[in-house]
């Protein structure tokens, strides 16, 4: 049996800029997407998802639409590779769906490399990240890239289209991310195609918003650079005025970054597509009790993420 995990992300800055070729700063953090695959007798390639409680046989024409990029990376790798071995694939994941932390990145990315190390060819990660980078323009039309790459090599990461830089820094013990889901899900790729619409209709002012966007991230990067994470509280809110003036700021993801920010926040923020989805904030860890108190008080279930440095990872023991 092989298994493999691959991370989550939270995006710190610059999501939505980035689909047009800005820079972002993102992160991987410690919640998994796991694929395990076993060898079957039969010719058969079964797919069973435990978070969607779903299962099918990937060489049927039909597969639920949840699973479609299962098939696309099936049927992409079977192209190169040639699968001759019938498997079963099991997939499980803690990364909440359609939220914003890139849960179908994730899969994808896990799901390739164990069907790779499945079949024993040979490959680098960078295949891994091309392979799923496909899926993801499945699922979300015209995707920057950038979750995939991130769930493939960890680390924080400068992205820009055709460029990645994992920033050599270690995050600060006392510096915490929060996230919290606002439970609305949206649909990443039409989100996308809205703020790209608007773009077009508004290009003179819009040029000038995505310049600032980049700006505010080569500002960002610099910060962290120097080791300056507890001054990155203004940026975050200001990146999320960025966002508010393209239209994925909605009142539900507005009432946890006040929330957010009147219980000690240093900035919070809407991270991914938006319109629901997630919101990060970032506190001072002796800050934290008061805001994660008043989050639950208020009916949501705030979570404390760690950046964590390595992407994909084979796993010893089974799901
Ligand atoms: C999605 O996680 C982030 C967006 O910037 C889209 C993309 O980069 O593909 C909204």
């Amino acid at each position: 049996m092989i298994c493999s995990a691959a991370p989550a992300k939270v995006i710190l800055f610059g999501e939505h800029f980035v689909v047009k070729d800005k820079p972002a700063i993102v992160t991987a953090v410690n919640l998994y997407a796991k694929t395990c695959i076993t060898e079957l007798e039969s010719e058969k390639h079964l797919l069973i998802s435990k978070q969607l409680r779903l299962e099918t046989d990937i060489d049927k024409d039909r597969v639920p639409e949840q699973l479609a990029q299962f098939k696309h990376i099936y049927e992409i790798i079977n192209d190169k590779y040639g699968i001759t071995r019938g498997f079963k694939a099991f997939i499980d994941s803690d990364i909440p769906v359609s939220s914003g932390m890139g849960s179908s990145a994730a899969t994808a990315v896990s799901f390739t490399y164990s069907l790779l190390r499945f079949l024993g060819v040979e490959f680098e990660l960078e295949d891994i990240n091309n392979i799923a980078y496909e899926a993801e323009k499945l699922v979300h039309g015209k995707p920057s890239g950038i979750d995939n790459t991130v769930s493939t090599y960890g680390g924080i990461i400068y992205y820009k289209r055709g460029y990645m830089e994992k920033l050599n820094v270690k995050w600060p013990q006392n510096l915490s991310l929060v996230v919290v889901d606002s439970g609305i899900k949206r649909n990443t790729g039409k989100v996308v195609m809205d703020v790209l619409e608007r773009y077009e209709r508004h290009k003179e002012i819009m040029k000038h918003i995505y310049d600032a966007a980049e700006q505010l991230v080569n500002k960002a990067r610099n910060l962290i650079l120097s080791g300056r994470f507890y001054d990155l509280g203004e940026l975050i809110s200001i990146n999320q005025g960025l966002l508010e003036s393209i239209g994925v700021s909605i009142y539900e993801t507005d009432k946890i970054i006040y929330a957010m920010i009147e219980n000690g926040a240093l900035g919070a923020k809407i991270s991914g597509a938006g319109r629901g989805g997630i919101v990060y904030g970032l506190f001072m860890e002796n800050n934290l009790n008061k805001a994660i108190h008043k989050l639950k008080n208020i009916g949501y279930k705030p979570i404390i993420v760690k950046p964590v440095e390595k992407g994909v990872i084979e796993l010893q023991d089974s799901l």
